[in-house]
């Protein structure tokens, strides 16, 4: 019976690592955060309000302690060390508050776009004007007027060709990317109009109605999209210019050091991201990087929730194409396993009966 007991306690340790230890681990690398959201501007609007209670709470953390050390008669250098963390401490909350009131100020005026009719044909007229400087539509036979190389030497990043845009972008977001592109990106924290300004500029307008313009151009963008795009159209679109994906033999479109001096640090190939990661956490992170990561330099890239769905499909049919063949495996493992341990339970009860 010493046998059975000591299965018992390995098969015992085994669901234990399994269903707490692995799940507990999981959970605390990857800090919970709220479930994608694709209404972008309740998106961000949350996410600027998580960030300012984040920054209350320190500024008030640091408040108490340096009360603390006053209390206790701590040194002159004690105290103006904490004063420091103090002020930054505010500082930090300022910011988050500033972002809070940017976002609502962009989300207004994206209502008032929301609802008007856009004109394609119009359209058509003002992205030759606006966009075609910079961004081709190969569909519509339009190729950029700078190829890839010559795009990442002048704005460190190969500029995306907008053929399907219309179809895989969140149609409020382009609104807002339109009118304000480092902030529609989440990339406000790195590119400022006076130091860094952002390589796609601003939408000024064209001397009509800014926000019919705007829409004008959002309604040709999606008149000219392909109806049916696929997984690897919505990486095409939205992640070539600085992901690889070499197990599908994509190459990001950005040359390599151009793209590091950008972005600041290299963006990984995503091949076998899927199992590095799991498609929940990558659900959270496409939807909004900052919220996984804050400060990264990855753009929140605002997918429409369909196009999100077909790309996570796409990146788990490449990286992880055998998951079925390994759970099938898997179970007829375990099945040879205990067979495999009859057998020798077996065989050890007939060889001991013989010496005793
Ligand atoms: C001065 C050049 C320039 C102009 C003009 C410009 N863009 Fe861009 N655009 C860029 C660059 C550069 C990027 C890539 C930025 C990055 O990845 O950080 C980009 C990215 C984009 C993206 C992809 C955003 C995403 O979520 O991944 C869209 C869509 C887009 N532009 C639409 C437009 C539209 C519509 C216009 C016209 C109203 C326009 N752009 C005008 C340079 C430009
Ligand atoms: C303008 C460049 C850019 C674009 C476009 C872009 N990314 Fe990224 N991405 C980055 C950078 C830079 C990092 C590294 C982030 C860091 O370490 O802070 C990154 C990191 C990632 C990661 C790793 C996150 C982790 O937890 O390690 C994933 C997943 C990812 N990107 C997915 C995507 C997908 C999917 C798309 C397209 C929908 C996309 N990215 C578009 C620049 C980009």
């Amino acid at each position: 019976m010493r046998e059975l007991k000591i299965l018992i306690v390995l098969i015992v340790f085994t669901l234990i690592t399994y269903y707490g230890i692995e799940p507990f681990a999981h959970k605390e690398m990857n800090p919970h955060v709220a479930p994608a959201n694709f209404n972008y501007e309740q998106e961000d609007i949350d996410l600027a309000n998580v960030r300012i209670e984040e920054a209350k709470k320190a500024l008030s953390t640091s408040e108490e302690k340096l009360k603390y050390l006053e209390e206790k008669g701590a040194s002159d250098k004690e105290i103006e060390e904490q004063q420091k963390v103090l002020d930054s401490a505010q500082k930090d909350l300022d910011v988050a508050e500033s972002r809070l009131a940017s976002y609502e100020e962009l989300w207004a005026n994206v209502k008032n776009i929301k609802d008007l009719q856009g004109d394609a044909d119009v359209g058509s007229e003002s992205f030759s004007l606006a966009c075609a400087s910079c961004h081709g539509l190969k569909s519509q036979g339009f190729e950029a007027p700078f190829d890839d190389a010559l795009s990442s030497e002048s704005y460190g990043v190969a500029v995306p060709d907008l053929s399907s845009a219309g179809a895989i972008y969140d149609k409020d977001f382009l609104a807002a990317l339109i009118l304000s592109p480092a902030h529609a990106l989440k990339l406000d924290h790195k590119f400022n109009d006076e130091e860094q300004p952002f390589p796609m500029t601003q939408f000024f307008g064209l001397g009509d109605d800014l926000n019919q313009e705007v829409a004008d151009i959002i309604a040709y963008l999606q008149s000219v999209a392909p109806q049916d795009t696929n997984g690897k159209d919505v990486f095409q679109g939205a992640c070539l210019r600085c992901h690889d994906l070499k197990y599908d033999e994509l190459y990001r479109t950005t040359e390599k050091t151009a793209l590091e001096g950008y972005m600041g640090s290299n963006p990984p190939d995503l091949s076998i991201i899927i199992r590095a990661r799991n498609a929940e956490y990558l659900e959270n992170f496409i939807n909004d990087p900052q919220k996984n990561m804050p400060g990264t330099a990855m753009p929140r890239v605002g997918l429409n929730k369909e196009s999100q769905d077909k790309l996570i499909s796409y990146l788990e049919q490449i990286g992880d194409s055998k998951k079925d063949e390994r759970t099938t495996l898997g179970f007829f493992m375990i099945g040879f396993f205990i067979i495999l341990a009859i057998l020798a339970y077996l065989w050890k009860n007939a060889v001991w009966k013989e010496l005793h």
